[in-house]
């Protein structure tokens, strides 16, 4: 570890698949021991972007570090070793898992790719256990649970190897809300409690506002904006997100004076995406700058945002307590309330309080 360096520093990285520009010149970086939760519409580019940074989408354009050694470069050895910190709950949790074996099978077989020495495995047993699930579940086969259960096992397998980070691709997609608010709060005491730091995607502002320490906001291959979950959720900027937040139903019309149109139409082709800002076709706010020339659009768009009247959105159920209880996420969820989430500390706190990282507290199954 290299003290207060990020954990992942990611520099103009782009991706193309042919004429798809998947990715297209992103930067950011992620924190040790945060949550930070990667939003967008469908084919915005989330997912080949989180692949990007664990290191299974090859030869991007830019720079990927972690750790402070670069996931794409050195010996096959030692991008070997980095990859076994880095490890991925992926989108459909069913399908990546072999039907042909039982899950009990299945939880060790990171620990017999990578090599990992007999004393320095946990059984399925105590994985299981670790994500909430009973130790029968190791005799079943994929098939034979449900789709939460499937996505516990996800996260039993993804935790065998210690890792320092998680790339968390839809964790709950599929799964109704009280599930999904349990397995966000495995989440978060996994962050918490280990130390784990995890790039959480989804398309939904409700999950990712309900957990994540920052939010960034990515729009055909782009990220729009990013900032700390309250600001973004509380008080976004960027038309887009203005957008996402008004498309979200609200039930109680005293709570929110949402005042933007919520997003219409379908995000536009990848393959030739608009010149300049790429969401000028859908915002109200365009202005000729704004339409052909990127560099007027960084300074135009910046200034016409900072232009726009504040979104009023309700702050009174914000939660000052350490962590928010089950039915609470729950009701959030359901009512489409993502200005309500867990109340985290701030990072020095979250750092501060943590416990140990598992794989420096010699838990570590590789050693
Ligand atoms: N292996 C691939 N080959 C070709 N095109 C791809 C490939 N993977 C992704 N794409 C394209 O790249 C773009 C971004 O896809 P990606 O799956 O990253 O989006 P996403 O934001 O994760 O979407 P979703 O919310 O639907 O999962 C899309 O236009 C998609 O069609
Ligand atoms: S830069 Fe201009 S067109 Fe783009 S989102 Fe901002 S206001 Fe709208
Ligand atoms: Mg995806």
């Amino acid at each position: 570890m290299t003290g207060k360096a990020p954990l992942v520093e990611v520099e103009n990285v782009s991706v193309r698949f042919g004429e798809v520009h998947a990715v297209d010149g992103v930067s950011f970086t992620v924190e040790r021991g945060e949550i930070l939760g990667l939003v967008g519409e469908s084919g915005s580019g989330k997912s080949t972007l989180g692949r990007t940074v664990v290191g299974l989408v090859r030869h991007p354009s830019g720079r990927i570090v972690f750790d402070g050694r670069s996931v794409h470069e050195g010996s096959r050895a030692a991008q070997r070793a980095l990859r076994m910190r880095m490890q991925v709950i992926f989108q459909e949790a069913k399908a990546s898992l072999s039907p042909r074996h039982r899950i009990g099978w299945l939880l060790q077989e990171p620990y017999a790719i990578n090599k990992v020495p007999k004393a320095g495995r946990r059984t399925s047993e105590g994985l299981l256990a670790e994500v909430g699930l009973p130790a029968e579940i190791a005799t079943k086969y994929p098939h034979q649970v449900s789709g939460g259960q499937a996505r516990r096992v996800s996260v039993a397998r993804a935790i065998a190897l210690r890792p320092d980070f998680l790339f968390a691709d839809e964790a709950t997609a599929g799964l109704d809300a009280s599930t999904a608010a349990s397995l966000l709060n495995m989440l978060r005491d996994l962050v918490d409690e280990n130390g784990l730091t995890i790039l959480l995607v989804s398309h939904d502002l409700n999950v990712v506002g309900a957990i994540a320490d920052r939010i960034a906001v990515m729009y055909l291959g782009r990220i729009v904006e990013m900032g700390p979950a309250e600001g973004v959720v509380g008080r976004p900027s960027h038309p887009y997100t203005r957008a996402l937040l008004a498309s979200v139903p609200v039930v109680d019309a005293s709570e929110i004076g949402r005042v933007v149109a919520p997003l219409e139409g379908e995000p536009p082709s990848s393959i030739a995406p608009p010149p300049g800002c790429h969401f000028h076709p859908r915002c109200a706010h365009a202005i000729p700058p704004m339409l052909a020339d990127a560099s007027g659009v960084r300074r135009g768009g910046t200034e016409a945002h900072g232009l726009l009247p504040p979104l009023a959105r309700s702050t009174t159920d914000m939660r000052s307590d350490d962590r928010l209880d089950e039915e609470v996420v729950v009701r959030n969820i359901l009512r489409g309330q993502p200005g309500v989430r867990f109340a985290k500390r701030s990072q020095e706190g979250v750092r501060s309080s943590r416990k140990q990282c598992w794989r420096s507290s010699g838990m570590s199954g590789s050693n």
